[in-house]
């Protein structure tokens, strides 16, 4: 062998020495190091539950996922909150499939649409994996239980509140978060079943806003131009009431549309005690996030639920805040 064979032997030699140690030291970070965290979180924990929601940034389904985080840690079970960032119904399927690719022990979603929804529902519930719809329900399918609002209920009380506070006179317009969607469909059902005896109110449109406050701020500028006989409007999800509001603030004036919205998220009360929301349905999301976790944990362990779970809703007035917080809002500006 020749001196310079010789000298690239032995280079080859230590080179191959020297990425075999770095392989080894950095597999070794990843397996022992990164990998086990993760793993002995998931060890720590009896079950794996994921909460679908249709919108991770919305603030009423962060306090879905506060009250089920607070269930989890009270329960020793690992919450898993996922979905897609702004409202789109593929991501949201493909959310539950993944998760129920994953094998986790139970699935905590809305039951949208039947169309989309019910077949999912159905296959994930035959694999083996319980589902529990949270909000919205997916009645027609094999979804282990329901809890949330009950929706056509609330809708009649939006409708009730309104006729009590126009004396039964209202042109209104409806802006819902989607035609679509179960509950949504059921809110606005509810609704004009309760002003259908009444023949001083009259429903001019129905829009949608894609549970976008933009939008429904968008779709209510619209309508006062369209229609200027519109004096009072219907918003049927969170971000709806906050959305119509906004442009009855700024182009209008406080209290010269009447609005009746939906939930009480810290938007919507400040524009209640400004006088520019009339009235608001109060739902539970916190409850539903808490119970829906008991509820799955009591599944896995075989035991019976209750299949259908209605959480209390009820309307809020400004007069319903206490009197301490009946500041206006530029007052807190
Ligand atoms: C509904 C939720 C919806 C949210 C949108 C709530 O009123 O109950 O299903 O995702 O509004 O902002």
């Amino acid at each position: 062998m020749s001196k310079l064979s010789v000298l690239a032997y032995i280079f080859g030699a230590v080179f191959f020495l020297v990425s075999c140690s770095f392989a080894i030291f950095y597999g070794y970070k990843v397996l022992s190091h990164d990998l086990p965290i993760e793993k002995k979180q998931v060890e720590k924990y009896n079950y794996h539950i994921v909460l679908v929601p249709e919108e991770l940034d919305n603030d009423y389904w962060r306090l879905v996922e506060q009250g089920a985080q607070a269930a989890a840690k009270d329960y020793g079970v690992m919450l898993e909150y996922v979905g897609p960032k702004q409202a789109n119904i593929d991501n949201h399927l493909k959310t539950i499939e993944m998760s129920a690719a994953s094998k986790v022990d139970g699935i905590l979603t809305q039951g949208l649409s039947d169309e989309q929804f019910t077949p999912l529902i159905n296959k994930v519930v035959e694999s083996g994996i319980p589902v529990i719809t949270v909000d919205t329900d997916a009645a027609n399918s094999k979804r282990l239980a329901y809890i949330g609002t009950d929706n056509y209920y609330s809708g009649f009380l939006a409708g009730k509140a309104l006729i009590q506070d126009t004396k039964g006179q209202a042109n209104v317009a409806i802006i819902t978060g989607s035609f679509y969607a179960n509950h949504q469909q059921q809110r606005v059902k509810g609704f004009q079943d309760a002003v259908q005896g009444e023949k001083g109110i009259h429903i001019i449109d129905v829009v949608e806003s894609e549970i976008s406050r933009v939008h429904a701020a968008e779709k209510a500028y619209q309508i006062i131009k369209d229609h200027p006989e519109v004096n009072a409007f219907f918003g049927t999800s969170a971000l709806d009431g906050i959305g119509i509001a906004q442009v009855v603030d700024k182009y209008v004036k406080p209290g010269k549309i009447y609005i009746v919205g939906f939930d009480a998220l810290p938007e919507t009360l400040a524009y209640i005690r400004n006088g520019t929301i009339n009235a608001t349905v109060v739902q539970e999301p916190y409850e539903m996030g808490y119970r829906a976790v008991k509820m799955m944990i009591n599944l896995i362990q075989g035991k019976t639920v209750e299949p259908i779970v209605h959480t209390n809703t009820r309307i809020m007035r400004i007069v319903d805040l206490p009197v301490s917080n009946r500041y206006r809002m530029e007052e807190s500006n």
